[in-house]
């Protein structure tokens, strides 16, 4: 006889259960440990951590579908979908995935699970856009993964339905709490029924989880914009896939400051990996609506049986919040917007868009003459009425300057005129659907009756009479919330998308907030660009201006730019606009004409750069300086063969990937060709060599290449410090013996600058000069311009001259006199506000700081650089294995706090830093402040 049926009388339920529990873990699985109890809606769950640590979700239930779910668990075991961790079995001693105990009589099945941690959706910040569009793609996975599950096989077929099972939804109508029910959220039921029933059959039907809701889904950490798992299959159920993203959207775009935003990401993520047909698009809003339905009157239910278990009204607050902001704006609507993020071919706009042209056609005319004249608006739109704060007009008053028609001018669905309120609905294949409201004012004059016509309506305005027009997108619906003319002010941001501004209507007044959002942009970019394109970051940022060395996104937020050695004087540094702005409107032409320009920035140029180095060439990019410079390496030695270090990257031209070993030694490179020497890379922390000695070593590593090579290099090129090889300034020993044993041999030594020039080494003005060493070619790209397409190459008068072998080097824009003119306004900022001094003494101050950061956090590991180019390497454990992860995570929680840094390396685990040159000692201090709060949470 079981233990559990034979206890004492006196002992409590809980305690009951925990010993049972305790008994069948240690008979069935042979485990002892811990047991912790948890929140459950049917199920009792509990976390049981063992002797050494780890831990399991016990979870007990009666569901007659634990068979099925465990075996469709266990199938998806076999076939992980995507990245989303799902909890797995845990055998019991005779292989079984779940056990039947009796506890007071009855039948339960006892599961160990794997118990997955991280921080809960609900418990993280509010969701970025990032994270509901990853979600969405987990979401896209996991539904494609269990579409080809058998369902018949796993035990499906036949299954009863339960309380949370949306494929019975028609029958909603119908149950007993129906009664107890909010009306117009019953009224708005009763529609989503309507409008599904007649769509049903071309909804695809499949088994989905059913509950993706912020309480069962994790995220490694609360900035991490990927979630890490999901849990708890109770609810699973064959209904119609989109609910499955309809029961997430309900939950998890609760919080985000846009709502509507936050729907598009999350069905957009989905979408990329399991495509939403348009039925499917339209019905989502209504299925959010009917699981909210749903999850009302199943608590309801409770609550008449008297459940008291707090776990079962965790939702309701949030499901009632998420009811009133999104029905503001009609489900059509938002179906229409979701279709037109999702399916770009579909002719329907988004919103912004629909307001932009409204701004120019409108919809009311009166009379063809000036709005301004006839029709001036009492008070502005969106401003609190009578100066309280707590409540916002949604209409807004005009008064008639004389007598004047209101007629539209576009086809009229639906006119209701009732007492002192006239209502229209217009339709228009570009504007979509939108409904107009004219309420006569307080104690004015009635609204004469509107006359209805083949065109449309008329309504004559008196002199000096006031009226208020309310404008939606949308339908006007009856018993919508939308009907209100005054809504709380702290439900305005998130309902504001649902109203337009009348003065639209008019076709007069400005766009607020009119853009083109994130969303509308990646997709364009997909359609229009090349799919080899990247954005940084996974969900991109949408930057509109330039300040210095801040960048600012479309929503506002300012952001500190520390990864931008382009910008190199500041984002729209006003002297540099000014001199494009400048010459620009003056003359821009081609070298084929003298112009002055050209000769004084090649003087200004060599006058930066060592004697011996004397004659200028203007290209267009760093890729065709190197380029050039190829040409007149092989040209001068006549020699073919390249050498370069490894990681190194000059360029994107056929010509320049031979020579970049980080592009073709990396996906879809072809390795290194024949002609090209690869030596060294002396990385002296976590490379081969990394003693005292290790310059040496690998200096005689290189010199072994270059002994056994088919013939002597023409060139030699080596940057500076090394960019995506990981922020690194060569050991002296290595780049000054490798140059001097080349030279030796003929090769010509072409350094690099196109990334570290001009300043940003501090205590040189060129980076190379931090060696004793002496360049036959100096390339120079990036800061050159400030952004603008200019770059140079330096060479002596020997290779100069030797190129003269009659073919004319042409380029159709280099040293044009707007390029030049910008290129000069970047030397005289850098000279004018002392820049070079600045990276010397702010990279000097940042370095020592970070050195002392370091200290103090065991995966924070070598800090090196020179002036503002620095790198931070990011290592796990004292052999300093590459830590990439934990570097994006910091980068990460720096672009939430408003900075951007970025990582690189051969392992990507460097935090690299290389800001534009005019940065403050304020900015530097506030990012330090970040670093560390990021380092406290990641680096420990
Ligand atoms: C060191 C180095 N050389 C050359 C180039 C190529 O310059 P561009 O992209 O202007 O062609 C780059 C660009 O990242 C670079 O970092």
């Amino acid at each position: 006889m079981p233990e559990d049926t034979l206890m004492s009388e006196t002992q409590t339920a809980a305690e009951r259960i925990e010993r049972c529990v305790h008994h069948a873990l240690a008979e069935s699985y042979g485990l002892t440990g811990r047991l912790e109890r948890l929140d459950g809606y049917t199920d009792r769950n509990f976390c049981l951590t063992l002797d050494d640590a780890s831990r399991y979700l016990v979870k007990l239930s009666q569901a007659s579908s634990v068979a099925a779910e465990v075996a469709l668990m266990t199938a998806l075991e076999a076939r992980p979908p995507g990245e989303l961790r799902l909890p797995h079995h845990r055998r019991s001693l005779n292989g079984q995935a779940s056990v039947t105990l009796t506890l007071d009589d009855e039948v339960w099945h006892l599961r160990l699970l794997s118990y997955l941690d991280g921080t809960l959706w609900a418990k993280g910040l509010p969701p970025s856009n990032a994270q509901l569009y990853a979600t969405g793609e987990g979401l896209g996975h996991l539904d494609r993964a269990l579409a080809e599950l058998d369902i018949a096989a796993l035990g499906w077929l036949g299954q009863s339905s339960h309380d949370w099972d949306p494929s019975h939804y028609r029958s909603l109508l119908a149950r007993p709490e129906i009664d107890d029910l909010e009306r117009e959220l019953c009224d708005q039921l009763a529609a989503c029924v309507d409008f599904i029933r007649v769509r049903e059959r071309e909804l695809p039907r499949q088994l989905i989880h059913n509950d993706a809701n912020d309480y069962n889904l994790f995220l490694d950490s609360p900035t991490s914009e990927r979630p890490s798992a999901l849990i708890d299959f109770g609810d699973a159920c064959v209904a119609f896939a989109v609910n499955e993203l309809a029961v997430a959207a309900v939950y998890l775009t609760d919080r985000s400051l846009d709502r509507l935003e936050a729907l598009k990401q999350l069905t957009l993520g989905y979408h990329t990996v399991r495509p939403l047909t348009p039925v499917e698009l339209e019905c989502l809003p209504r299925l959010m609506l009917l699981r909210i339905a749903l999850s009302r009157l199943n608590y309801l239910k409770a609550r008449k049986v008297g459940a008291e278990d707090p776990y079962i009204a965790i939702s309701q607050e949030q499901l009632l919040r998420q009811w009133q902001l999104f029905t503001t704006l009609s489900p059509g609507v938002i179906g229409e917007e979701l279709m037109a993020a999702c399916l770009p071919d579909s002719g329907l706009s988004l919103l912004p868009a629909r307001r932009s042209l409204l701004a120019q056609r409108g919809i009311i005319d009166i009379g063809g003459q000036s709005v301004a004249d006839l029709l001036t608006p009492q008070q502005t739109f969106a401003t609190p009425v009578d100066g309280k704060p707590a409540y916002i007009a949604t209409g807004e008053t005009f008064i008639a300057h004389g007598p004047i028609e209101l007629r539209n001018t576009i086809r009229v669905t639906r006119v209701d005129q009732r007492g002192d309120r006239l209502s229209i609905g217009l339709q228009d294949r570009e504007l979509g659907r939108l409904s107009v409201i004219v309420e006569g004012a307080e104690g004015d004059s009635p609204l004469a009756p509107a006359k209805l016509s083949m065109e449309g309506f008329r309504l004559p305005l008196e002199a000096g009479q006031a009226i208020t027009l309310t404008c939606l997108w949308g339908d006007d619906d009856s018993g919508g919330l939308r009907q209100r003319s005054n809504l709380p002010a702290d439900t305005w941001e998130p309902v504001s998308d649902a109203y337009l501004d009348p003065r639209l209507a008019l076709g007069h007044g400005q766009v607020y907030g009119g853009r083109q959002s994130v969303a509308t942009l990646l997709h364009a970019r997909r359609q229009l660009l090349s799919p080899t394109l990247s954005h940084a970051y996974r969900h991109p940022l949408k930057i509109v201006r330039g300040d210095m060395a801040h960048l600012i996104a479309e929503d506002g937020r300012r952001y500190l730019d520390l990864v931008n050695n382009v910008c190199h004087v500041g984002h729209a540094n006003p002297r540099v606009v000014e001199a494009g702005c400048r010459q620009m409107a003056e003359l821009n032409t081609n070298t084929r004409y003298l112009h002055d320009t050209i000769v004084s920035y090649s003087e200004r140029l060599l006058a930066t750069l060592p004697d011996h180095l004397e004659v200028v060439f203007l290209v267009n990019s760093g890729s065709e300086a190197n380029d050039l410079a190829m040409r007149l390496a092989r040209n001068f030695t006549g020699r073919h063969d390249l050498a370069v270090l490894d990681h190194a990257y000059h360029g994107h031209l056929s010509s320049l990937i031979d020579i970049s070993p980080y592009k073709h030694d990396g996906p879809g490179g072809q390795g290194t060709p024949p002609h090209v020497l690869k030596l060294p890379f002396p990385d002296t922390y976590r490379g081969q060599y990394r003693t005292e000695d290790a310059a040496e070593r690998y200096l005689a590593d290189a010199k072994d290449v270059l002994a056994g090579a088919r013939e002597q290099p023409a060139a030699f090129y080596a940057e500076s410090f090394a960019g995506v090889g990981g922020q690194w300034i060569w050991p002296k020993t290595y780049i000054e013996g490798l140059t001097r044993h080349l030279q030796a041999q003929g090769t010509l030594y072409v350094a690099d600058e196109v990334q570290v020039g001009f300043g940003r080494a501090g205590s040189s003005f060129w980076a190379f000069q931090q060696y004793a060493v002496r360049p036959d070619i100096v390339t120079l790209g990036k800061p050159i311009g400030n952004g603008h397409p200019i770059a140079a190459v330096v060479t002596t008068r020997a290779v100069a001259e030797a190129f003269k072998t009659g073919m004319e080097y042409f380029n159709t824009f280099s040293g044009n006199p707007v390029s030049c003119s910008i290129a000069l306004a970047v030397l005289d900022e850098i000279e004018s506000r002392g820049l070079q001094h600045r990276a010397l003494a702010l990279g000097d101050m940042l370095k020592s700081r970070l050195a002392a950061l370091s200290e103090g956090f065991s995966r924070v590991g070598q800090v090196r650089g020179q002036g503002l180019f620095i790198g931070v390497e990011i290592v796990d454990g004292p052999a300093l294995a590459p830590d990439s992860a934990t570097a994006k995570r910091i980068c990460h929680f720096l672009r939430l706090n408003g900075v951007l840094l970025s990582t690189d390396g051969p392992d990507d685990n460097v935090l690299k830093i290389k800001p534009p040159l005019v940065i403050e000692e304020a900015d530097i201090q506030h990012f330090l402040t970040l670093l560390e709060a990021s380092f406290d949470l990641y680096c420990d």
